[in-house]
């Protein structure tokens, strides 16, 4: 390459941690992700043309670590706007079940270097079963823009942090827009709808942008969420996999024990856990079912759980509160809870003097088995 080492190679620029940096760029990378492929009426991409979904009746997706929870969330959005049955697996997985392929599937793999040994081999098993591939990848020329059919990248820019965060929203936002695409191709959803969410991706980047109170605010609530023995992260719908992402951030560079759950999931075993010691980080979307999940977060705090609550609408019962901007779309929340998520495991991280950007036992890229 011809350019000096230092556009080559990512650099702090005063931010304590790449980590931070990268939180901190989300908007203007998913901006850059959005160029040119947000239209008037539908969504586009240059590398892809309608002849992609030509025989296509499923579409089943396979990633590893963050990129599989991105795929999660596009599950919904497949389903949902482009009325194409879609499921998702964890690669590793996958790989060894003698999984039955069939070539009316579109087989779409998600990864931020496009190295993933067990996402590379998956893809291999798809390519020669005869299947059409797409891969949604951050790094061109790796290994699985080189094999797949199709490749839509993310534009993220270098990810330096082990705890991948720009990578996943920019993945969240292109299989977003991938789900409005083959919805105007299929004519699945309305044009109203259609308005409705393109004028909601417009908005992403405003989503992702960094309000000093919230940062100060998860700064606070790291002194005390150090001491945590065990969080819940509980969400329903896209909010469930934001949940899992929530909770692995945390893993990953706080070394505490959380995990994501579905919230209605928590009394078929996990309320058993809930004690004073028990913390809940509990998504509560305005547009999504609120209803539901508030019913599963009074079931924990009455069982003493205590109870973070993030959401744009007041909860009486929360024994902390993180308020985000109101909007009128799901996944606008989606973004702003994101942000406060990242944020917070981040702190807690900083506050336990860990390495935020190289977490023990971790790799940013795992190309072996
Ligand atoms: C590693 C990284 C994770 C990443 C996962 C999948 O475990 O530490 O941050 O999500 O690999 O990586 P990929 O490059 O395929 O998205």
């Amino acid at each position: 390459s011809t350019l000096p080492e230092s556009k080559q190679y990512a650099q702090k620029d005063g931010f304590r941690f790449f980590m931070e940096k990268e939180i901190y760029e989300q908007s203007d990378v998913v901006s850059d992700c959005m160029l040119g492929r947000v239209n008037d009426n539908t969504t586009s991409f240059d590398e892809i043309d309608d002849s992609i979904l030509e025989g296509i009746n499923e579409i089943k997706i396979c990633a590893c670590g963050t990129s599989y929870h991105a795929g999660i969330t596009s599950s919904y959005l497949f389903e949902r706007l482009s009325k194409i049955k879609c499921n998702v697996e964890i690669a590793s997985e996958f790989r060894y079940k003698q999984p039955l392929l069939t070539k009316d599937t579109l087989f779409i793999v998600i990864s931020q270097s496009g190295e993933t040994a067990d996402t590379l081999e998956v893809l291999k098993m798809a390519k020669n079963a005869g299947l059409k591939t797409l891969v949604i990848c951050n790094v061109d020329n790796s290994s699985m823009t080189r094999l797949a059919d199709y490749t839509i990248l993310t534009r993220a820019g270098i990810e330096k942090g082990v705890a991948s965060t720009k990578a996943f929203s920019t993945q969240t936002v292109v299989l977003w827009m991938l789900a409005l695409y083959f919805a105007n191709i299929k004519n699945s959803i309305c044009e109203d709808t259609m308005q409705k969410e393109l004028t909601a991706l417009r908005e992403v980047p405003k989503a992702l942008t960094i309000d000093d109170k919230i940062h100060e605010k998860t700064r606070r609530l790291s002194k005390r969420y150090l001491h945590g023995h065990g969080f819940f992260f509980i969400g329903r719908d896209v909010f469930y996999p934001l949940a899992l992402e929530g909770a692995l951030k945390l893993k990953e560079i706080s070394y505490l024990h959380a995990e994501g759950y579905p919230s209605g999931e928590m009394k078929h075993g996990p309320i058993a856990l809930a004690d004073p010691e028990l913390f809940t980080i509990a998504l509560m979307p305005e547009n999504l079912l609120y209803e539901k999940v508030k019913s599963n977060v009074e079931e924990l705090s009455a069982r003493d759980s205590t109870i973070c609550s993030i959401s744009p609408l007041d909860f009486e019962l929360s024994d902390d509160f993180i308020k985000i901007k109101k909007t009128n779309h799901y996944m606008l929340e989606f973004f702003e809870m994101l942000v406060v998520l990242q944020l917070l495991s981040m702190e807690i991280s900083i506050r336990l003097g860990n390495d935020v950007d190289m977490p023990r036992n971790l790799a940013k890229s795992v190309t072996v088995e």
